[in-house]
């Protein structure tokens, strides 16, 4: 089955750029009606122009009565609500030794309490409707510890946790609930240089595929877990990371592109 979400309502955080652009784009392709939630608000406009099906509303994820008024919004002007994707979140390099306890709450505003409000205030409007699907973006620091990102890790732990109690308190209602683990992604949070070439790919030989990820194949798994060819599929953590969390290459150890 293919992914089509046409006559599908949307709503996509972080939509104004990076991943959350291309899954705007994946799901209006796949003939969506999209709302990109964002603080961007002159790249979610123009996103929006350019997309047909699209529109941009300003959410500031963080926000629990922001979310409110704009479901409320999209309620009044949709109807419904079929799918979401938490996919906005913020970077944040610091060791444990350094983070603040204003860094703890930024991050775990954006990053944690943005979805859970998302699932909870889309979640409600999706089991009234007795169907609906999320995806919750978290990250490969959400399966492993990664130094130097203690505070982004906690948030994609937290959040690859709530999926599966979402995926179970929801679930009955007809409403699945899914995370996505990316790894490095050519984005402005991952690529914030705007590496390109031999000087992008470097930092990614540890990585099984030997590249970094593109936005445009993160969405392809946010619509296939969003539509009906992934019907059964409930409380899944799916990696989308060039195998990184299955392991590393070791160059010491035969198998490896070295020896091929
Ligand atoms: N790029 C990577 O390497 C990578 C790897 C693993 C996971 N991820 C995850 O993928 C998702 C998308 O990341 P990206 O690489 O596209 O990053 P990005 O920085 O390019 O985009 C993030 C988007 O979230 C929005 N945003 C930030 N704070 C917000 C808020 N308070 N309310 C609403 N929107 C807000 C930003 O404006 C931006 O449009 C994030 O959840 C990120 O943690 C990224």
């Amino acid at each position: 089955m293919t992914a089509s979400m046409t006559g599908r309502i949307a709503i996509i955080t972080g939509g104004a750029r990076g991943m959350g652009a291309a899954t705007v784009r994946a799901f209006a392709g796949a003939g969506a009606t999209v709302i990109i939630a964002d603080v961007l608000d002159a790249e979610g406009a123009a996103l929006a122009a350019d997309v047909p099906g699209s529109a941009f509303h300003h959410l500031d994820v963080s926000s629990e009565p922001a979310w409110e008024a704009f479901v409320a919004t999209v309620l009044a002007s949709h109807g419904r609500i079929d799918a979401l994707v938490n996919n906005a979140a913020i970077l944040m390099f610091k060791d444990i030794d350094s983070l603040t306890s204003d860094d703890l709450d930024r991050i775990l505003g954006i990053n944690l309490k943005g979805p859970i409000f998302g699932m909870k205030h889309v979640g409600r409007a999706m089991k009234a409707a007795g169907k609906g699907a999320i995806v919750n973006i978290s990250s490969v620091d959400g399966l492993r510890g990664a130094n130097g990102l203690g505070g982004y890790a906690v948030t994609k732990w937290g959040l690859r946790g709530i999926s599966k109690t979402a995926a179970i308190e929801f679930g009955h209602h007809g409403v699945r609930v899914n995370s996505i683990h990316p790894g490095g992604v050519n984005t402005v949070m991952g690529n914030p240089g705007g590496a390109t070439g031999d000087a992008l790919q470097k930092d990614y030989t540890m990585v099984p595929l030997q590249r970094i990820g593109e936005p445009h194949e993160i969405a392809a798994a946010s619509l296939f877990l969003c539509s009906d060819a992934a019907s059964y599929i409930n409380g899944a953590e799916l990696a989308v990371d060039g195998g990184w969390s299955a392991g590393v290459y070791h160059s010491m150890l035969p198998g490896g592109p070295a020896a091929r």
